[in-house]
C-alpha cells in the first residue's frame, strides 16, 4: 500500500485565496488587516521566518510591519512598546518573533500581549480558551494540521489520536484540537515507555518532536493518517521531518511530506488568524 500524500503546499495555497478575498472584503469597508511583527536580535533562522511572514501577508493584501530591535533592547522597552500596539486600533495581530534574547522572560512578553491580537496563540489566555472551548486564536501549527484533516474529509470522532512531543506550541495545544472533534487521544512525549505500543492502536499519528526517525514504518497501523510536524535536516543537509518518510508511507493511509506539509501550513494559518483579528475588532 502507498499512502496518500496532504499537499500542504496546494492547501495553503487554497486557504491564502480565501484570505486574500476575505481581506479585500474588509477593505472594501474601509479596513485594513494589519500585523505588527517584533524581531528582537539577529538570530538567523528568525529573520528567515520573519521575512516570510512579511511577505505571506503582502502578497494575501494584509499589512504586515516588521520592527527590528538590538538584541540589548531592555525588556522593560519591549514591554512598552506592546502596550502601544495593544492600544492600537489599526494593529490587528502583534507577534513577538522567539525565541527571545536571553535576559527576557518570553512568557512575560507573550502575556503583555492583549490576547485578542495574539495571532500565534501563544497567550495562556489563548491556551485556556483553547481548553474550554471559548473563541480564541489557536496555536498556527497544530491549527494547520487539523486544516490538513480536514481537507481529506476525516472524522476524528470515536478515533485514537495519538500526538507525539508535549510542546506548549504544538502536542499540547494539538491535544485539546483532536479531543475537541471527539477523537480519544494519547500524548506522548520523552517519559512514554513504549512508544510503538501506542502508535500502532493509532488512527491518526502527530508526530512532533523535532528529531529524525522518531515513527518508523513498523509503529504505524496499515492505513493510519500519519502527519509530521518535524523540521530536521538529515546528513546530507536536505530538510526531513520526525517520520521514517519513505517507510511509512507503504503502510499509512495518508501521510504529510517535508517540506511541503505542515509548514506552508503554519505560515497560512497565521494568516488566518490575523484576518479574524481584524474581522473580529470590526465586528
Ligand atoms: N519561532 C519559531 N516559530 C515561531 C512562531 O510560530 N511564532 C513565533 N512568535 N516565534 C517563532
Amino acid at each position: 500500500m502507498t499512502a496518500r500524500i496532504i499537499d500542504g503546499n496546494a492547501l495553503a495555497r487554497q486557504i491564502r485565496a480565501e484570505v486574500a478575498g476575505r481581506t479585500a472584503a474588509l477593505k472594501a469597508r474601509g479596513i485594513q488587516p494589519a500585523l505588527s511583527i517584533i524581531l528582537v536580535g539577529e538570530d538567523p533562522a528568525s529573520q528567515v521566518y520573519t521575512k516570510h511572514k512579511v511577505n505571506d501577508s503582502a502578497e494575501t493584501g494584509l499589512e504586515a510591519t516588521l520592527e527590528r530591535y538590538p538584541a540589548d533592547m531592555a525588556e522593560s522597552a519591549l514591554l512598552e512598546r506592546i502596550g502601544v500596539l495593544n492600544r492600537d486600533p489599526a494593529v490587528h495581530g502583534i507577534l513577538v518573533q522567539l525565541p527571545l534574547p536571553r535576559h527576557m522572560d518570553a512568557s512575560k512578553v507573550i502575556e503583555a500581549i492583549a490576547p485578542e491580537k495574539d495571532v500565534d496563540g501563544f497567550h495562556v489566555a489563548s491556551a485556556g480558551a483553547l481548553m474550554v472551548g471559548r473563541p480564541g486564536f489557536w496555536p498556527c501549527t497544530p491549527y494547520g494540521c487539523m486544516k490538513m484533516l480536514e481537507s481529506i474529509g476525516y472524522d476524528l470522532k470515536g478515533k485514537h489520536a495519538v500526538v507525539i512531543g508535549r510542546s506548549n506550541i504544538v502536542g499540547k495545544p494539538m491535544a485539546m484540537m483532536l479531543l475537541g472533534k471527539n477523537a480519544t487521544v494519547t500524548i506522548c512525549h520523552s517519559a512514554t515507555r513504549d512508544l510503538k505500543a501506542m502508535t500502532l492502536q493509532a488512527d491518526v499519528v502527530v508526530a512532533a518532536v523535532g528529531k529524525r526517525n522518531v515513527l518508523t514504518a513498523d509503529m504505524v497501523k496499515p492505513g493510519a493518517v500519519v502527519i509530521d510536524v518535524g523540521m530536521n535536516r538529515n546528513d546530507e543537509g536536505k530538510f526531513c521531518g520526525d517520520v521514517d518518510f519513505d517507510g511509512v508511507k507503504e503502510v499509512a493511509g495518508w501521510i504529510t511530506p517535508v517540506p511541503g506539509g505542515v509548514g506552508p501550513m503554519t505560515r497560512a494559518m497565521l494568516l488566518v488568524n490575523t484576518l479574524e483579528a481584524a474581522e473580529r475588532a470590526a465586528a
